[in-house]
């Protein structure tokens, strides 16, 4: 149980975020989340109910994430699930756009972490977010696996120096959520079908998946510095 424990979700409107946001309000805790869209904090809201505090935050502009933890004050656990990612041919992707990703993507959780980790309680940990792309090359992913590289390898030195404060990250492999709500509804299928036809579980993922694996970093004190894999053996296919 986590009753009477506050947890940060930065990214907590949507997708993996929201649904973690879910199960860790089930477990007692109350949970602030956090990301640019007012519009998408308020529906969250209306999903979480009276355990969710919500925050407008961009979380690459370091100052906002500065004075974000300034106003939240002590916590017990972080979870940064934020990013919007994109991927394409590295020849053909513009160098703006690729800046732009280690922007969102991994600056966002360095600033997340450093801002965030001197108000956690000492019993608590962080959750960043890495992805399969950094441990199974796919065409048109060179630069998003490089950033979920550099985040699994922040994440696990960080859980050395923050220490007794748990650092872990969760990689999860292709999960169905608003992420891709830009792609055609057809071409999304196609895309999903033919990921899990690949897969050993023969499915893809769903958030509730990957918030298990979030409940279970935060709950379990004896694990630090993990890259759990939530991919259903996308690595092996
Ligand atoms: N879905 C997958 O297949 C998959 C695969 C591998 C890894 N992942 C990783 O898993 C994590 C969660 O992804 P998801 O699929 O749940 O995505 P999602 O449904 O698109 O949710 C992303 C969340 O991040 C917030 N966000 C985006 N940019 C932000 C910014 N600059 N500042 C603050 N908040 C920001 C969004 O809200 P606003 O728009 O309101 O800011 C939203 O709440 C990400 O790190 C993603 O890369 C996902």
């Amino acid at each position: 149980m986590l009753r009477g424990q506050k947890v940060v979700i930065i990214g907590g409107s949507s997708g993996i975020g929201l649904e973690s946001a879910k199960q860790i309000i089930a477990q007692g805790a109350e949970v602030i989340i956090a990301s640019r869209s007012e519009d998408k904090l308020r529906n969250a809201k209306e999903q979480l109910g009276v355990s969710a505090t919500t925050f407008t935050l961009d979380i690459t502009q370091e100052q906002q994430v500065q004075s974000f933890f300034d106003k939240v004050g002590q916590f017990d656990h972080l979870v940064v699930s934020a990013a919007e990612t994109f991927g394409g041919p590295f020849l053909q992707t513009d160098t703006t756009q690729a800046r732009q990703l280690f922007e969102n993507k991994f600056w966002g959780q360095y600033y997340a972490a450093k801002y965030g980790a001197p108000k956690i309680t000492p019993n608590g940990s962080i959750t960043l977010f890495s992805g399969v792309v950094a441990y199974k090359s796919m065409n048109g992913s060179s630069i998003l696996g490089a950033v979920n590289a550099a985040v699994s390898n922040l994440g696990k030195t960080l859980a050395l120096e923050l220490a007794p404060l748990r650092v872990n990250i969760v990689s999860p492999g292709i999960i169905d959520t608003p992420s891709r709500s830009n792609m055609l509804e057809e071409t999304r299928n196609h895309f999903y079908a033919s990921v899990a036809n690949k897969l050993p579980v023969k499915r893809i993922g769903r958030t509730e998946d990957v918030a298990k694996s979030v409940l279970y970093l935060i709950q379990n004190s004896f694990v630090t510095g993990t890259v759990l894999h939530v991919e259903g053996g996308h690595i092996l296919a």
